[in-house]
């Protein structure tokens, strides 16, 4: 009889990397075990006041030492890559100088775990967790911090590049300057106009100068990830309009245009005024290396308007009522990501992208029930956006993998445990992970290389 079942409109390539990612503060624990020195996290979470109920990284999701399972987790799901980021602190304990070989070993059975299981390391050399004894010497606002970063980068290129293809520098380098120096929400939780700039030139020349020492002996793929949130101007008003193009400036084009064009956007000196700087031009020469390609974090859109009131931008996102928002009040909106999927095609040349982030919090109860998690919510969040990033596929993205946020429920930074954006369920008082109805489709889409999103 012959088949008429018509074939799926949602198949992704062969090569097609289908992961998960993480970050080293948010699951390991014990961040002070084997000779680890102290990071600007452990620190800031163990401030008062900084962090929902006083919650810190001590334990997270233990992963430190159930890495194991953890990694057999992934092999279940049927995961070929898997994003994580090294603990700068575990490796080099005072940020320079000696290394800690027991922090380095960590990483290093963790690359041959998952490479035992057939899963491809994707490394990310600094997610927000800095030595304490750096951010004492000005952190990312010490000039001198491109070489610190240069040096860590080299010491895990030297130790893992033999098998790791696919490392990134820093990741969303605006959240450590908008987060950490600009609101103070995150660490080192400044609240200061003037250093937002200092703090984003330094991380772009800490990306470069750790993309040119990759250049001298890494044999595979280097390149840097970034939020990216599209911005669509809530009318077409001249105010609305030129609010849009500041936000995407700041947000968008900060750090892409100075790695891609080896420029910034001019809306930038406006949004800063006196406190914007007059950059020496050879600093561009190092931003501006040729990378592999782009990790894109996407998990929302804005839509803008001007908004006098909003320091410094005079730009605020208005909120979509009939949409469905997640519990970080993030408005689910997939078309978002293959608008900006296209849109970092076309002004970049372009390039290989990773969706290196993707994914949502929703409520999940803090023990798993009998019958497992139910998260219907974040399914239909993974089914559409997976969708969405397929259609940019067809549209000449040059897509290669796509990589869930994240694994396991974590410690969600400044909210502590009180977001779950595992697609894997972690009870925290018994450290017991339940995979979530989410994980059970991603592994099927994986298996069927998209095609299950069509019957999803
Ligand atoms: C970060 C993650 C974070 C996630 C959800 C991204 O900004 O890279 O560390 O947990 O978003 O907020």
């Amino acid at each position: 009889m012959a088949d008429t079942a018509k074939p799926s409109r949602f198949v992704f390539p062969d090569a097609f990397l289908w992961g998960s990612a993480t970050s080293a503060y948010q699951i390991e624990g014990s961040p002070l075990a084997d000779g680890a020195g102290v990071s600007n996290w452990h620190r800031f979470a163990r401030t008062p006041g900084h962090v929902r109920d006083g919650d810190t990284g001590d334990l997270a999701c233990d992963h430190y030492r159930r890495w194991r399972d953890d990694v057999g987790l992934m092999r279940g799901l049927g995961m070929n890559a898997y994003r994580f980021s090294v603990s700068w602190s575990r490796v080099l304990p005072e940020g320079r100088g000696p290394v800690n070989p027991r922090g380095l070993a960590f990483y290093d059975r963790l690359v041959d775990a998952l490479l035992e299981y057939g899963i491809a390391p994707m490394i990310t050399l600094y997610h927000w967790d800095l030595p304490a004894a750096l951010d004492d010497r000005g952190g990312w606002l010490n000039p001198d911090i491109a070489h610190w970063f240069a040096d860590y980068a080299q010491e895990l290129f030297r130790k893992l590049d033999d098998r790791v293809r696919l490392w990134t520098t820093i990741n969303e380098p605006w959240v450590v300057t908008d987060g950490g120096h600009l609101h103070g929400v995150l660490a080192p939780g400044h609240r200061c106009l003037h250093e937002p700039p200092i703090a984003a030139h330094n991380l772009l020349r800490a990306h470069g100068a750790a993309v040119q020492a990759y250049r001298a002996g890494g044999k595979h793929e280097i390149g840097i990830v970034v939020n990216l949130e599209p911005k669509y101007a809530a009318s077409n008003g001249e105010e609305d309009v030129a609010a849009t193009a500041r936000a995407d400036a700041y947000m968008n084009r900060q750090f892409l245009d100075p790695v891609f064009l080896g420029r910034y956007p001019e809306e930038l000196a406006g949004i800063f005024g006196d406190a914007w700087p007059h950059w020496p031009a050879e600093d561009f020469e190092t931003i501006n290396q040729g990378i592999d390609f782009v990790g894109v974090n996407y998990y929302t859109r804005s839509v803008t308007q001007h908004d006098a009131q909003t320091w410094p931008l005079r730009a605020s996102g208005v909120r979509q009522r009939r949409a469905t928002h997640t519990e970080t009040q993030w408005e689910v909106y997939p078309r978002g990501l293959t608008d900006v999927l296209e849109w970092v095609a076309e002004r970049y040349g372009n390039p290989p992208i990773y969706i290196t982030e993707n994914g949502a919090a929703f409520y999940d109860p803090p023990t798993a029930p009998e019958g497992g998690i139910e998260d219907p919510l974040r399914v239909a969040y993974m089914r559409e956006h997976l969708r969405a990033a397929h259609a940019a596929l067809e549209r000449g993205v040059d897509l290669r993998g796509y990589f869930a946020w994240s694994l396991l429920d974590n410690f969600e930074w400044a909210h502590g445990y009180s977001k779950r954006f595992g697609i894997v369920h972690v009870d925290y008082t018994t450290q017991q992970r339940t995979p979530k109805a989410s994980a059970r489709f991603y592994s099927k889409v994986i298996a069927t290389r998209g095609a299950a999103l069509e019957t999803a």
